[in-house]
């Protein structure tokens, strides 16, 4: 699919890369650039890069780069057409007319209707068919209100094995769209039925308002307790949070986190509306990161028991990464927060939610745990903990407050605490530096073992030259193409690189290299921009440039060039690369 290059240009004009970046994680200023944590894979120190003057990322750990597009298209999971619709949505601009309709937004807006009839099925059973009896008696035993029902459009998918899909079928979807939509599954004879039988429905409701999947709780019988519609065209469990579509427009400046569908549920029902839940699985760093977004605050209502509370221990980190203030909920007499506001009413709730814990409390009420602090052994088990955990902590004013609340509880001085501390952070910084280090060489060693750039190095480095060099001069196209011919490439790719350069360049329709997002992957887009970035500073002049040209051809006039090296040569390239590093 073909849009305007002028339309790209606008649509890239009008999404600055780092306010896009921005508003996925921190940048920092460094120099003329910008870095931040890389989103794309996890780290403690910043490897990525935003250049403003290319509108270009690119994560020297990781290797992802590219544009503003392929950002988008990398963060939020979606094809090139996709990002290109979400940045024009996000600058308030139309897509162009042809743009609207292709294949894989068609089938997207196709599980959403399926979706919706569905949703739809399974709430009109609940609340109107004879057989919807058991679900409601169910939720009436949980005390949900009609309004919380309709509300949060809850359902009840009857003890059947073909009601939904006979039921959709009559409504013209067909069994295999029935089964991308993870509402029927296949059975080894190749008949299909409903994924959902004899459950209570939850629908999953996207910020558009748009039903993405389903999460089914059993009444009785076997099988697991929640069953959730795994993930679908439409649907990406880690990146998707239950009931953000009330949350995000909820005045409350924080979140609340719980553990499930029902806390959800029974917190909204009781007046909190900007309550959150993940879908079964432990809180991801993405959805820690749209939580950030959101809000700046974070109140984690976990289950009071032993998975519950190290699920916690999992979330204050995340959510600190992400920037976000955590706080926690201490719940006593109740296992969770459902169970709590039935026995206690919401306006007990609501003090737990003032009153919550910051997350340091949280932390240190944790390092005193199985221990007796009147005992002199404890106590400085005690005190190692504490100093283990405050190291952790980045804020040094957050740091100094809680070294006094310690050194005042345990009668240990100040000074010597903060001592230990700044010690041990010392350390960590050191072992942080060297990780970081490894971790850099770990993902360069992946990206190199593409065989052909380790047979051929000097080949390799010299198409990457020319292809800097025409990058920032295509007016020297001319020049270059007098001289070599794509077929002096040696690696596959350079090669498609310079073909797809040259051809736009020709068109008239190169304005950057950033312009070739549609023609390559955004993993390719990662190597294209490693090539950009690599040769930055580095001035690649005529004379250097007639070096590389005359490096391909010599190359292309050895006549032993067809068998390569030998299993030898190439295990000695192998080692000279990695000592290279
Ligand atoms: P819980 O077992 O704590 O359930 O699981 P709950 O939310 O208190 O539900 P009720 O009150 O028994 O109905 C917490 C969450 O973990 C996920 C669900 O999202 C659930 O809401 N879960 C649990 C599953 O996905 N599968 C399971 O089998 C169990
Ligand atoms: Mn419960």
């Amino acid at each position: 699919m073909a849009l305007p290059e002028n339309f790209i240009y606008e649509l890239k004009q009008n999404n600055p890369i780092d306010s896009l970046v921005s508003s996925y994680t921190t940048l920092k200023r460094s120099g003329h650039n910008q870095v931040c944590l890389c989103p794309f894979h996890s780290e403690k120190s910043p490897s990525c890069t935003i250049y403003n003057d290319t509108q270009s990322f690119y994560c020297f750990g990781c290797g992802a780069g590219g544009d503003v597009i392929t950002f988008a298209m990398k963060i939020e999971n979606l094809s090139y057409i996709e990002a290109v619709k979400f940045l024009a949505d996000r600058a308030g601009m139309q897509m162009p007319d042809e743009a609207k309709n292709n294949d894989s937004s068609r089938i997207k807006a196709r599980i959403l209707e399926i979706n919706r009839v569905a949703a739809r099925f399974f709430h009109d059973v609940l609340t109107k068919y004879p057989e919807g009896e058991k679900g409601r008696r169910y939720f009436r035993e949980r005390q949900l209100t009609n309004a919380t029902i309709v509300k949060y459009g809850l359902g009840y998918a009857p003890d059947d094995w073909h009601k939904l899909h006979y039921y959709m079928n009559s409504k013209g979807y067909s069994d295999e769209e029935l089964v991308i939509a993870n509402l029927c599954l296949r059975s080894r004879n190749g008949g299909v039925f409903d994924a959902f039988r004899d459950r209570v429905i939850f629908p999953i409701i996207d910020l558009r308002g748009n039903v993405t999947a389903f999460g089914g709780r059993i009444i009785d019988g076997s099988g697991p307790k929640y069953l959730n519609s795994s993930d679908t065209p439409v649907f990406k469990k880690s990146r998707s949070l239950f009931s953000l579509n009330f949350a995000k427009k909820s005045d409350e400046k924080r979140l609340i986190l719980a553990e499930g569908y029902m806390d959800v549920i029974s917190i909204n029902q009781a007046g909190f509306d900007n309550v959150v839940a993940t879908l079964g699985t432990a809180l991801t760093s993405e959805q820690a990161r749209l939580m950030k977004q959101y809000a700046d605050e974070v109140i984690i209502a976990y289950d009071s028991d032993g998975p519950g509370q190290a699920a916690t221990h999992k979330a204050i980190n995340l959510l600190s990464d992400a920037g976000a203030v955590t706080k926690i909920i201490k719940m006593e007499g109740a296992k969770d927060p459902d169970e709590y506001i039935k026995k206690f009413g919401a306006m007990r709730f609501k003090q737990l939610i003032d009153r919550s814990d910051g997350a340091l409390d949280f932390e240190i009420r944790k390092c005193a745990v199985g221990l007796d602090l009147e005992t002199e052994q404890d106590k400085s088990t005690y005190l190692r903990r504490c100093v283990k955990m405050l190291a952790g902590i980045s804020s040094p004013l957050d740091r100094e407050l809680y070294i006094s609340k310690i050194a005042k509880e345990t009668d240990v001085s100040r000074e010597t605490l903060a001592q230990q501390i700044n010690g041990l952070i010392k350390k960590n910084i050191n072992a942080a530096e060297k990780n970081s280090k490894q971790e850099i060489e770990t993902f360069a060693a992946l990206r190199r073992k593409n065989p052909e750039s380790v047979a051929h190095p000097k080949e390799f480095k010299a198409e990457k030259g020319i292809i800097a060099y025409l990058a920032a001069n295509p007016d020297g196209l001319k020049y270059i193409e007098s001289r070599i011919s794509p077929d002096c490439f040696v690696t596959d790719f350079n090669k498609r690189l310079y073909e797809k350069m040259t051809e736009k360049i020709k068109s008239e329709s190169y304005y950057d290299i950033m312009s070739l997002q549609s023609e390559f992957s955004a993993d390719e887009m990662g190597k294209i921009t490693e090539i950009i970035v690599n040769s930055k500073g580095i001035d690649i002049n005529r004379l250097a440039l007639d070096d590389y040209i005359a490096i391909l051809n010599e190359y292309k006039d050895r006549d032993d060039n067809v068998g390569d090296l030998s299993n030898d040569d190439f295990l000695q390239y192998v080692d000279k690369m990695k000592k290279l590093k």
